[in-house]
């Protein structure tokens, strides 16, 4: 199968910290893998700003570099690297004070696309919507990119939409969560809406319960004093779980525009029941042979931070009413693996009398590695023997399925970037979306604080505290294995 590639209008896109991490190894990368295959053209023009003096030249060299180092999958052809470096430009600039700001502006064109992305600290946003307007560089239509964390509880959130709705529109801000950018959270909604075979089976009446987990293998490492004061809840639940759960429990949208999705994902959030603390446990990883652990990764033995979470949650709505969803995310954990699990309820009767360990139909959305779809089914065991049942896979990686042919699986920044160009919000995140997860979220969090609540501990390698498992054996379910 060959796609095609729809060439996005001519831009100009700012990355304010364009000499950071993140631009280093996704954003630059990813706009140099869409260059080559032809989505981006010689009519853009990319221009990095940070505090640090640079020539374009040398920026240039920064972002060669860059491209060696992780555009990988995007061929590493030196005519096209050195094409896409002559779209790079650099301007000095601190986002706190007055210098470089009339120098951008001269760069930049009044008959193209404008988008910024903001990728610097989040005390840094409301510092460079003031400048953008102030020096007259935004325009009515430019877009802004904000990257994660978009606040550290609800206070915090809701200073930082106000500050940036000061400056822009809401249809300007492009809040990114790159969860929402993968190629299979994208095909979730194309298997539940494109195809009449599973909606009418999603719900409470079919549906036994839901998996959602993100695990890691790698620790905090060098981001320990962020991290503590962050936590797995703040990290990923509020946000990168919690985007994953509105997609795959939201009412079909009538259209998949922006406004239509993103107001169904809202209905979600708003619909979820307190949570007990029955109902959660928290953990963080012990040291073990050559790994340190949580404690002393973050230097604070009296920390009190979770570097795992699983919980249950429940709908309160007609089609999730009595259906559990149970999320976990952590780190240190058995594997880097990340998916969604719908497991559906057993038929009514069998005509096939007892079978023993039958595990039903369960469709696996898998994030990664290997993003794709597996779609768990019943069938005979083949051969004599009678009527004995088994469970396989009907298994669906994109990148087999879809063939040699077939445009390779873009990286969710690539992606993003993409969108905001051509000004598509449906998979940002909305203001009052992201309010709404931190209104669930802060009273949780507030409790641990106040109960002085510690986490569970657990070994690395694992799949998380004991009672992370007892929290599905005690209603006769299990987690999935975490397995690549
Ligand atoms: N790295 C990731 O994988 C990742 C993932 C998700 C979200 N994020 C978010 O993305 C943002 C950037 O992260 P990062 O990891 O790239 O951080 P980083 O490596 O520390 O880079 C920060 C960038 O901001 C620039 N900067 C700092 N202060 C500035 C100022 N006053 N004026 C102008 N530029 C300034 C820095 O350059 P100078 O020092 O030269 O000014 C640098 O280019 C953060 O909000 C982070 O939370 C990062």
């Amino acid at each position: 199968m060959v796609s095609r590639v729809i060439p996005v209008d001519p831009f100009d896109l700012v990355i304010f910290g364009g000499t950071g991490d993140l631009a280093r190894r996704k954003i630059l990368p990813g706009l140099y893998r869409r260059f080559w295959s032809g989505q981006v053209t010689d009519k853009a023009r990319i221009i990095g700003a940070s505090r640090k003096e640079m020539s374009d030249q040398e920026y240039r060299a920064f972002v060669q570099e860059a491209i060696r180092e992780f555009a990988i999958e995007g061929g590493q052809d030196d005519a096209r690297i050195e094409a896409f470096l002559k779209l790079l430009h650099y301007v000095p600039i601190d986002a706190t004070g007055e210098s470089g700001w009339k120098e951008l502006r001269k760069r930049m064109r009044q008959d193209v696309i404008r988008a910024f992305n903001f990728s610097v600290g989040p005390n840094l946003f409301g510092d460079l919507a003031e400048r953008l307007h102030k020096h007259k560089i935004a325009s009515n239509d430019c877009r802004i990119v904000v990257e994660k964390p978009f606040g550290h509880d609800l206070a915090s959130a809701k200073a930082l939409n106000a500050t940036l709705a000061r400056y822009f529109d809401e249809t300007q801000i492009y809040r990114i969560d790159h969860y929402l950018g993968k190629e299979t959270v994208q095909n979730l909604m194309a298997v539940r809406f494109g195809n009449i075979l599973f909606e009418p089976l999603w719900n409470a009446q079919y549906v036994d319960h839901i998996q959602i987990t993100v695990a890691e293998t790698v620790g905090v490492g060098g981001r320990g004093a962020y991290y503590d004061k962050s936590g797995a809840m703040r990290d990923m639940m509020q946000n990168h779980l919690m985007q994953l759960l509105c997609l795959i429990a939201m009412e079909p949208p009538h259209r998949f525009e922006p406004d239509a999705v993103r107001d169904e994902k809202l209905k979600v959030i708003r619909a979820l029941d307190p949570v007990g603390n029955g109902d959660i446990v928290r953990g963080q990883y012990a040291g073990a042979e050559g790994i340190d652990s949580y404690v002393s990764d973050v230097g604070d033995d009296d920390s009190l931070t979770e570097s795992f979470i699983a919980m249950k949650l429940h709908l309160s709505n007609w089609r999730w009413k009595g259906t559990p969803f149970y999320l976990r995310t952590g780190k240190r954990l058995k594997a880097r693996a990340s998916e969604i699990a719908v497991v559906f309820k057993d038929p009514p009767h069998s005509i096939f009398g007892e079978q023993e360990d039958r595990r039903g139909n369960v469709l696996v959305i898998r994030l990664q590695p290997n993003e794709g779809m597996n779609l768990r089914v019943t069938i005979k065991e083949p051969g004599p023997g009678g009527m004995r049942l088994v469970e396989v896979p009907l298994d669906m990686s994109f990148a087999e399925a879809l063939g040699p042919g077939a445009a390779a699986v873009p990286d969710a920044y690539e992606r993003l970037i993409m969108d905001v160009i051509r000004g598509n919000q449906t998979l940002f995140m909305r203001g009052d979306e992201v309010e709404a997860a931190w209104a669930w979220t802060d009273p949780l969090i507030e409790g641990w604080a106040k109960r002085g609540d510690r986490p569970r501990t657990y070994q690395p390698g694992s799949a998380g505290p004991e009672e992370a498992l007892v929290l599905l054996y005690r209603e006769g379910r299990r987690w999935r294995e975490i397995a690549e």
